[in-house]
């Protein structure tokens, strides 16, 4: 299987499919739009595991954080099972860490038609992973912005510090999913992987340490979870790890708002 056969054989992940991990799922579809998370392409040399995810909307298509250079052929086969490359409109990235970021300069080798979306503290940036055309380059103000595929708007949400200075998340509201980028992250050990979040409370050992040393600190988390309360959201996609829904979707909001991280525990980070 992609990506599984790399190190250390086949790994089972509860809630999902070995051909739903090699093809992708779809987690929300009407006649005219779908929301696809685009399989497992996890390689275990190391990395922390990334999603990529892909709404389709007509016959146009943004693909979400879709990621560094090793996972791009793996990506780019499954992309090509639910749209052709050059109706990919968009690239959109929430923020410039190489494993949201690093594969842009093939990503938009072989999606001809498509422009980047990230915010505007990185457009000087970019050109460090190789890619130099920035007139293909849609930059992202600070308050965020909505964008139109062909029959659906969708809303970049504005989650700075959390945890890049210039950072995102995208809300669907046809599909009621918010796409969160790096927040509500986890990291979950070989032996109890699951796609889905299925006891918040025992989930939360996964998600703790990434946000206590990643995020900026209490008063931004707050900031942000008041905005998402706004929406009305189904299902919170991360780019890491377990995606939520339904009771998990409130759980983990309120969990986030009490979480003391980064400034909030700096003594503890110093070791002083
Ligand atoms: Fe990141
Ligand atoms: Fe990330």
């Amino acid at each position: 299987m992609n990506g599984l056969q790399q190190k250390g054989g086949v790994v089972d992940m509860r809630g999902i499919s070995k051909d739903e991990m090699e093809k992708g799922k779809v987690l929300y579809s009407d006649k005219d739009h779908k929301f696809i998370w685009l399989g497992w392409s996890y390689k275990k040399s190391g990395e922390f595991q990334a999603n990529q995810f892909l709404i389709v909307d007509g016959d146009e298509g943004v693909l979400l954080d879709p990621g560094g250079v090793h996972v791009f052929p793996h990506v780019i086969t499954t992309v090509s099972r639910y749209i052709p490359l050059d109706k990919i409109k968009y690239l959109f990235y929430s923020h410039q860490d190489p494993d949201v970021s690093s594969g842009i300069g093939l990503f938009m080798n072989v999606c001809p038609n498509v422009k980047i979306l990230i915010s505007r503290l990185w457009l000087r940036f970019v050109p460090h992973f190789g890619f130099t055309d920035v007139n293909r380059i849609e930059t992202i103000p600070d308050k965020g912005m909505d964008f139109n595929l062909s029959r659906t708007t969708l809303k970049i949400i504005p989650a700075h510090f959390l945890h890049s200075e210039g950072n995102f998340s995208l809300y669907d509201p046809r599909a009621k999913i918010l796409f969160s980028g790096d927040i509500g992250a986890s990291v979950m050990p070989d032996e109890d992987l699951y796609f889905e979040v299925e006891n918040f409370e025992k989930h939360t050992r996964y998600m703790e340490w990434f946000h206590r040393r990643y995020m900026k600190g209490n008063d931004v988390l707050r900031k942000w979870v008041s905005i998402v309360r706004r929406f009305e959201i189904n299902i919170i996609a991360p780019q890491h790890g377990a995606i939520m829904s339904g009771e998990n979707v409130k759980k983990f909001l309120n969990w986030l708002e009490n979480l003391r991280c980064g400034g909030d525990i700096i003594d503890e980070i110093y070791g002083t």
